[in-house]
């Protein structure tokens, strides 16, 4: 039986950062940020934590779940920003929601990190090694940010969202992932170097770096042949879709990417208006805006699809 999505829930900072506000702390505009991305605000944590966001939007998905913590046996956050090394976010979330008896652990694939993880849970499913999983993808990307840095620092915002997942005969059609870590390079951020008494690393630590050129190219020439395959071992046709839920990286590889499949840009829903690109969190926030409109009904056939650093991607097929 594959994993059907029986819950959605997100949680976002209290303080939104609109490009009006950028462009007195760095030589930008609110016309090139919006012009070459769409972004027009994002919220920048303060308070919060990815921790704390995690257990936010698990707690909403688990109201609209109607399910409670101790149902919950897998839980797997998706994260390059979580607050410590370890314990991994997952775990902490597992004390904070008291999921007693969830397995839990984090997963890195930066912006297709929720899709990974819908993957690992659908799997352990078939398997019969989980019943209920709850899926995250939290970020605290404003601290992994060089606030110098005017080419990276004006795309990304914080947040999570969060999903439960449940055996059922309707859910996951098909799911595709791939990697290309010989790319990996166009956008990276180090760890901590080797610092001991043997060897003097620097004890700088590293921000987000990007070549967001071949970041683009790599989106509009990888993302369109994904879905067409997750597609094809659903045995789907596109215009079956209502509607594809990609990350929300730029307006402009949306487009191209609604484009390249031939589909009206009203079936691929956005938040980065408002939110920017909340890497791991951006589709299940996404999910979860579009779940609480009540557009989707049961039945319903949609895309989800992430991609970015390792690069790495996944898209995935779904009845609602
Ligand atoms: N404000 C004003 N000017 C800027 C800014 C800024 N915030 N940032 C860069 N510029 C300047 C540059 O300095 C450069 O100036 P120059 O011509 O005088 O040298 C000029 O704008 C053009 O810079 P480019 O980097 O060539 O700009 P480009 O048109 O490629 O747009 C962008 C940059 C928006 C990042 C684009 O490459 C892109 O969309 N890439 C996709 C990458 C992406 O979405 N990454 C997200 C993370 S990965 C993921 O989630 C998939």
């Amino acid at each position: 039986m594959p994993a059907r999505i029986i819950g959605t829930g997100s949680s976002l900072p209290s303080l939104v950062v609109s490009n009006t506000e950028l462009e007195k702390i760095m030589d930008t505009s609110d016309e090139w940020i919006k012009s070459r991305t769409g972004i027009g605000e994002r919220h920048i944590a303060v308070e919060e934590t990815t921790t704390s966001m995690a257990v936010e939007a698990s707690e909403r998905a688990m109201q609209s779940a109607k399910i409670e913590a101790e149902e919950i046996d897998l839980i797997i956050v998706g994260t390059v920003s979580g607050d410590m090394c370890f314990p991994s976010t997952a775990c902490q979330v597992q004390s904070r929601i008291g999921a007693v008896n969830a397995t839990a652990f984090d997963i890195n694939a930066a912006c297709a990190g929720f899709l990974f993880g819908l993957s690992i849970a659908d799997a352990y499913i078939k398997a019969g090694m989980a019943k209920t999983a709850l899926i995250i993808g939290a970020e605290t990307l404003s601290k992994m940010m060089d606030w110098n840095d005017r080419s990276t620092c004006i795309l990304f915002g914080d947040g999570a969202g969060a999903a439960i997942v449940k055996g059922d005969e309707h859910g996951i059609m098909s799911i595709v992932q791939g990697t290309d870590g010989a790319r990996g390079e166009v956008l990276t951020c180090h760890n901590r170097a080797v610092n001991n008494p043997f060897v003097k690393g620097s004890m700088e630590l590293d921000y987000t770096s990007m070549n967001g050129q071949e970041v683009y190219k790599f989106a509009v020439k990888t993302v369109p042949v994904a879905i067409r395959q997750a597609l094809d071992a659903a045995g789907v046709q596109v215009d079956e879709i209502k509607y594809f839920l990609l990350h929300q990286a730029n307006i402009r590889i949306i487009e191209a990417v609604a484009r390249k499949m031939g589909q009206p840009i009203e079936k691929f829903p956005t938040n980065l208006q408002k939110c920017g690109n909340i890497s791991a969190g951006s589709v299940p926030i996404l999910l979860d805006s579009v779940n609480e409109q009540g557009v989707l009904k049961r039945g319903d056939k949609i895309v989800l699809a992430g991609f970015g650093a390792g690069l790495s991607w996944g898209a995935s097929v779904l009845t609602w």
